[in-house]
């Protein structure tokens, strides 16, 4: 099945950081890809704004050597890449300063979809919005798109947000959260809300408990300085795996409408209940010889009396009436065994068996893998082939997107290219709305302050590990297990 490509109006899309390192591994060979697909209409521009100094030719040749590293060779051919670069510009602005701005106001047409991708510290936001607007760039249907972290905590996310707000309505800011891009994210709510299958059992009588697992391989070097401030709770918790948990738990918004799905996402953040030392393991990788001689978390950070997390385990609770009763355990960490993404949802047990074969049963788990592979998998009892009785076996009912679809995956967009393209058509469903925002850190600040006054430790664990023993424990004290990494 080819996927069909919807036209979207012509644009300028502005790129402040363009030559940093978002815009040179996502948003710009993203964009050549959306290119090749005939989504940037003949008269768009983009625009690399950096204070480096740099005339069009110099950006384009960072432009081509970014794809040429991140767009896989078939398809780079010299005359698609020469034409792709046809639409490449580049302007030198200042963003504490006023050098620039002029220049890029000449260039931006007024009649076009204008579009100012945030690509830089969230410390630079104010500065660019004030600009955009007191150099007369911006018109009112312009939309600013700001990469997170959106703030650290509570304060600083309505700081950002309070200052993004004097310049710029809602409508116009779209809060990336990468993780609403990926493609089975978005098929989980095709899954729940397009077929009468689930919802019924979509619910704490029916679903036992879920779990959701963003396992990475890589650890933080490189990053050591930006995440000792963040860890695992602050970087992936309060957004992805959030986001995640929403998009499970919430109810059926009335329509596929921006808004309503956004109240529905907000109303499961603020039913989420508080939560105790008992209910979080966080742990930190290991160096040493048992991890091939490879670093530590501590000295990646640089920090030898690092307490931040790498790894973090939670036992999560909504309350409210379609949930209660019905855990939700949230894992994420680096270093550990594979990159794996699963959120699985774990039934419970049939009321009455009647067959002999209590240990042949398994319980039904549907399964939804976000990486790598992609698909679904719903794991149902049959009855083993052959004579002798009736002994149970579960087999998987298996959906692979790749599969189903006739695509081999390269051709399904990377996230970043389809939440570009929700921006230029103006569709914010998938993008996080202020008070969700806030709400989450609402919800994160108070758990990170205890922890931080008890003066906890993370539980150290070997890379390549499903993390820190302790986090078995919070499952098995309930009588369950950790479904296992792999890819
Ligand atoms: C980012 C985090 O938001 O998501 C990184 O800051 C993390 O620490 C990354 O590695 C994971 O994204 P993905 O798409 O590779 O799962």
């Amino acid at each position: 099945m080819v996927s069909r490509v919807i036209p979207v109006d012509p644009f300028d899309l502005v790129i402040f950081g363009g030559t940093g390192d978002l815009a040179r591994r996502k948003i710009l060979p993203g964009l050549y890809r959306r290119f090749l697909a005939g989504q940037v209409p003949d008269s768009s521009r983009i625009i690399g704004a950096a204070r480096g100094e740099m005339d069009d030719d110099g950006f384009r040749a960072f432009v081509a050597e970014a794809i040429g590293e991140f767009v896989s060779e078939g398809k780079r051919d010299g005359e698609t890449l020469a034409r792709f670069l046809g639409h490449v510009h580049y302007v030198s602005v200042d963003a504490k300063g006023d050098g620039g701005w002029k220049d890029l106001a000449r260039l931006m047409r007024k009649d076009v979809v204008q579009a100012f991708y945030f690509s830089v510290a969230p410390s630079l936001f104010g500065d660019l919005a004030e600009r955009l607007h007191r150099f007369r760039i911006a018109t009112e249907t312009a939309r600013i798109v700001v990469e997170k972290p959106f703030g650290r905590d509570l304060d600083s996310a309505r700081a950002l947000n309070a200052t993004l707000a004097e310049h710029f309505t809602e409508h116009q800011i779209y809060r990336i959260d990468h993780y609403l891009g990926k493609e089975t994210v978005q098929n989980l709510m095709a899954v729940r809300f397009a077929n009468i299958l689930f919802e019924p059992l979509w619910n704490a009588r029916h679903v036992d408990h879920v779990q959701i697992t963003v396992a990475e391989t890589v650890g933080v070097g490189g990053r050591g300085a930006y995440y000792d401030k963040s860890g695992a709770m602050r970087d992936m918790v309060q957004n992805h795996l959030m986001q995640l948990l929403c998009l499970i738990a919430m109810e059926a918004p009335y329509r596929f409408d921006p808004d309503a799905v956004r109240d529905e996402k907000l109303k499961v953040i603020r039913a989420l209940k508080e939560i105790g030392p008992e209910d979080i393991v966080r742990g930190q990788y290991r160096g040493g010889p048992r991890a091939g001689g490879e670093p530590s978390y501590v000295e990646d950070a640089e920090d030898p009396a690092s307490k931040t997390e790498s790894y973090i385990a939670l036992k999560v609770q909504i309350a409210n009436w379609r949930w209660k009763g019905t855990p939700f355990y949230l894992r994420t960490g680096k270093k550990l065994r594979a990159r794996a993404s699963e959120i699985a949802v774990v039934f419970k047990e049939v009321p009455h068996s009647i067959f002999d074969d209590e240990e042949g049963w398994r319980e039904n788990v549907l399964s939804i893998r976000l990486q790598p592979n992609e698909g679904m998998t719903l794991s149902v009892m049959i009855k083993e082939p052959g004579p002798g009785g009736m002994r149970l076996t579960e087999v998987p009912l298996d959906m692979s997107f790749a599969e189903a679809l006739g695509e081999d995956g390269t051709d399904i967009p990377d996230a970043y290219e389809r939440l570009i393209m929700d921006v230029i058509r103006g569709n914010q469903t998938l993008f996080m709305r202020g008070d969700e925002v806030e709400a989450a850190w609402a919800w994160t600040d108070p758990i990170i302050a205890a922890w931080e006054a008890r003066g906890d430790k993370p539980k150290g664990y070997d890379p390549g590990s499903s993390g820190p023993e302790d986090a078995l424990m919070l499952l098995h004290r309930d009588g369950r297990r950790w479904r296992e990494i792999r890819e």
